[in-house]
């Protein structure tokens, strides 16, 4: 598939840059500035390249423009930081510009330029950046946009290289999307980059990589390991072994859900082992919240380990790693699928496998409309978040069977009533948290002293920042008159109003 690339040179916006070009169906990765001529060379079909927006001025930053890039002779679009570079390259002046600008600014265009090509003569776009560019003259040099100053923040070079000194990625520049795609069209770039192609692409690719060798993978029961495990049953079907440890540690009928989605249905071949009283053992008497994260954790590892080494006839490990992730950490770009096993996720390094990461270039939303399209249901896909050491850090103070018992309880209460209420759309997260507190109560003659129950709805964007979920209160009488009725153990319901921050989502 043809590809534009984007050079990352810090700025905030740069993840957009490649959004834009894979939500118009063109293939998009990011690269770091160092990404050198001999890198590019080894892309197949790329056309063109984005040099992106930084967080220095260059006349500041050591970040510089790669002048072998031009060597290949495809086009390039400079966004700010970007247009800089290329305007030094062009023997421009970088300037202090008379008034910074940052956010809105109207600037007047030339659409005879290709890149402004039916575009009107006069628009908003999105500033950010206290430099300005001048240039001596230069034939083959265009100024194709400025700005109310009468400042360039704009320029073409020979219909080859372009420099926009505002960020057309960003939603707030007006006609984003058309400029877009004139640069796809400058690059001749073809629009192929689907979902649908890109599951052919990953099955040719993972059948040609894994031969008639086995694959071991480990479900949790989240959206990218179960993708990844669809993605790879369809390219070599029970080749694949997915194992699903059971830590005891997850909601009410989990288990049971996973079986029938994936075995039932989807008929994969699901390993389930049941850890849960090895992982009990381990964290008995441990009230610390990191500690029994790191227990969590280690065992969690133990127990694939531990699965893994029986099977001698399997040579590589998959893992549902996100674009996100690997971008995250600074590795960027793309790389092949298959590659020798690095020690991602905690797995430990003396584990045997190579290893496969067939979602490493997909964002989480791209993610979700492949597992759409291998079959997997909607109110899985989007889900609420579930964190790795499960209910082992919504049981405050030591874990015991007990408690997780009730806790389950009262939890599958709470995300029954929400759903039957139709409210799952509307709250981001929600829980229940087993407090150490017991406290009196009465039912019926009998006076009881159980534990108190709190219970957790946030909404949020990203988990970053929340808030509490003003619940009806009526559908949370109803939660709380059954939970206390139902579930043996709780005699009170506590219902947390705090945002994040200053609290975190979870209590531990
Ligand atoms: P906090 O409690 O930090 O949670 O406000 C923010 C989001 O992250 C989830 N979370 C975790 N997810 N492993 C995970 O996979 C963890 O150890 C973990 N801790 C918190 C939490 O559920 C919320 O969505």
């Amino acid at each position: 598939m043809d590809k534009i690339i984007v050079i990352d040179y810090g700025s905030q916006y740069n993840e957009l840059i490649v959004r834009r070009l894979r939500d118009l169906n063109v293939e998009s990765y990011m690269y770091p500035s160092t990404f050198s001529y001999e890198e590019a060379l080894k892309i197949k079909d790329l056309k063109g390249i984005i040099l992106s927006g930084g967080f220095d001025s260059v006349s500041n930053s050591s970040l510089s423009f790669n002048e072998d890039l031009l060597k290949l002779n495809v086009p390039i679009l400079g966004i700010c930081y970007g247009m800089e570079l290329l305007s030094f390259y062009l023997k421009g002046k970088i300037n202090k510009a008379k008034n910074s600008e940052y956010g809105r600014s109207l600037i007047n265009v030339d659409n005879n330029s290709l890149i402004f090509k039916a575009l009107p003569r006069s628009f908003n776009v999105w500033m950010s950046h206290s430099d300005s560019v001048s240039f001596e003259d230069e034939p083959n040099l265009k100024i194709i946009a400025k700005n109310q100053n009468n400042e360039v923040v704009g320029f073409s070079y020979k219909d080859n290289l372009y420099g926009l000194l505002f960020h057309p990625e960003v939603n707030n520049t007006d006609f984003s999307k058309e400029i877009f795609l004139n640069f796809i069209s400058i690059c001749n770039a073809k629009r192929e980059y689907k979902m649908d192609n890109f599951v052919d692409l990953m099955v040719k690719e993972i059948k040609e990589e894994v031969g008639n060798k086995k694959v071991i993978l480990g479900l949790s029961g989240g959206v990218d390991s179960a993708v990844c495990a669809l993605l790879l049953h369809k390219a070599i079907g029970d080749q694949l072994i997915s194992v699903f440890i059971d830590h005891g540690l997850n909601r009410k009928f989990e288990k049971e859900e996973l079986e029938e989605r994936f075995v039932k249905k989807l008929h994969l071949n699901v390993l389930i082992r049941d850890f849960s009283e090895l992982f009990l053992d381990r964290l008995s008497g441990v009230t610390d919240p990191e500690e029994k994260r790191k227990i969590i954790g280690k065992t969690f590892i133990d127990c694939f380990t531990k699965v893994s080494n029986e099977f001698s006839d399997v040579s590589f490990l998959a893992q549902g790693t996100l674009y996100t992730d690997i971008v995250e950490s600074g590795k960027g770009g793309i790389s092949k699928v298959i590659k020798s096993h690095h020690n991602v996720g905690g797995l430990p390094k003396d584990l045997k496998f190579k290893l496969i990461e067939p979602l490493k270039t997909l964002y989480k939303d791209q993610v979700r409309e492949i597992g759409k399209l291998l079959g997997l249901d909607e109110e899985f896909l989007y889900r609420q978040p579930f964190p790795g050491p499960g209910l082992g850090i919504r049981v405050i103070g030591e874990i015991t069977k007990e408690k997780l018992d009730i806790l389950k309880d009262a939890d599958y209460i709470l995300r029954s009533e929400v759903k039957t209420n139709h409210l799952d759309n509307s709250i981001w997260q929600y829980f229940c948290v087993l407090t150490n507190i017991k406290t009196v109560g009465v039912m019926g003659d009998n006076r009881t002293y159980n534990y108190a129950l709190s219970i957790r709805c946030v909404t949020s964007i990203d988990g970053m920042t929340a808030d509490f979920y003003r619940m009806d209160y009526d559908i949370l009488a109803k939660i709380a008159n059954r939970i206390v009725n139902e579930v043996k153990g709780i005699n009170r319901i506590l219902y947390d109003v705090t945002s994040k921050p200053p609290s975190t989502i979870e209590y531990e």
